[in-house]
């Protein structure tokens, strides 16, 4: 790895007497896709939330670029340019599709480069249009089904134009059609473009989800999380066959 991206070491959260995160170690590269996989209640949401300072973590170290991220507030990280969609999705609802957006565009990372009120609405736009739903942009969010909610999860997180993507669940509720969907926006987001002005590329990715098909046609790489701790850490390939993932895993559920 020529110049560390994300850095995570030993990582630890504790909930009461519960251990939702159990000295979780690993790194990623700028180009990476990487999914995270486990069990229900694995702490796949709960690491997420460590990375975006959400949570503070009891103890270990989250270095991005190079500089600590840890103790952070959560503005600061996305400032830094880390960006996430939750499980649960939470838009303001009474608020039309396009404000949802333009909130996210009226971010001080997104408006260091130099764009102002006027082009807040286009950049939004933009960034529907990514996500699949910019022909319903005057409707109110709360008219938005599950499927159309997570393109707005998506839509709101890319339009601070973030260097890493943390995706929650991007597949979780919708139907076979609307999964292909999105995985097809989350390859082209990657490939770059749009929202690079900073960096051409397009983000770094970290996927939780469920769905591992459609997961392994878009990660270079795996991590399985069990219990807090990562159990398996590889290539989709080398995942699918290993024998305590399996047991972990991919034998409760499908596959
Ligand atoms: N805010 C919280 N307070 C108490 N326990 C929590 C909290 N968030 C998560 N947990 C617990 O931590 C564990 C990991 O949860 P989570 O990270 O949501 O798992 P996953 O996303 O892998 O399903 C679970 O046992 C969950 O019940
Ligand atoms: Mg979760």
């Amino acid at each position: 790895m020529a110049q560390p991206f994300l850095e995570i070491e030993g990582i630890h959260k504790n909930f009461g007497g519960l251990s939702a995160v159990n000295d979780v170690t690993f790194s990623m590269g700028r180009d990476e896709v990487l999914g995270l996989i486990g069990p229900n209640g694995a702490g796949k949401t709960t690491l997420l939330r460590l990375i975006t300072s959400i949570l503070k973590p009891d103890s270990g170290s989250i270095r991005f670029k190079g500089k600590e991220i840890v103790g952070l507030k959560t503005w600061e990280i996305v400032n830094r340019g880390i960006a996430c969609t939750f499980q649960n999705m939470r838009p303001f609802r009474r608020l039309p599709i396009i404000a949802n957006v333009m909130v996210s565009c009226l971010s001080p990372r997104a408006m260091k480069s130099g764009e102002w009120v006027k082009k807040i609405e286009a950049k939004a736009m933009d960034a529907l249009e990514f996500a699949g739903i910019s022909d319903m942009a005057l409707e109110k969010a709360s008219t938005l089904s599950q499927g159309d909610l997570k393109r707005l999860e998506v839509a709101r997180a890319i339009a601070t134009e973030p260097e890493l993507l943390l995706l929650d669940e991007p597949f979780g509720g919708l139907s076979p059609a609307e999964t292909e969907l999105m995985a097809q926006s989350i390859k082209r987001l990657h490939k770059g473009g749009r929202f690079g002005r900073l960096h051409s590329e397009g983000p770094a990715m970290i996927i939780v989800e469920h769905k591992l098909q459609q997961l392994m046609k878009i990660v270079d790489r795996i991590i399985v999380l069990n219990f807090g701790t990562v159990t398996a850490d590889g290539k989709p390939g080398e995942i699918v066959t290993d024998k305590k993932v399996i047991e972990a895993y991919l034998g409760e559920k499908e596959m």
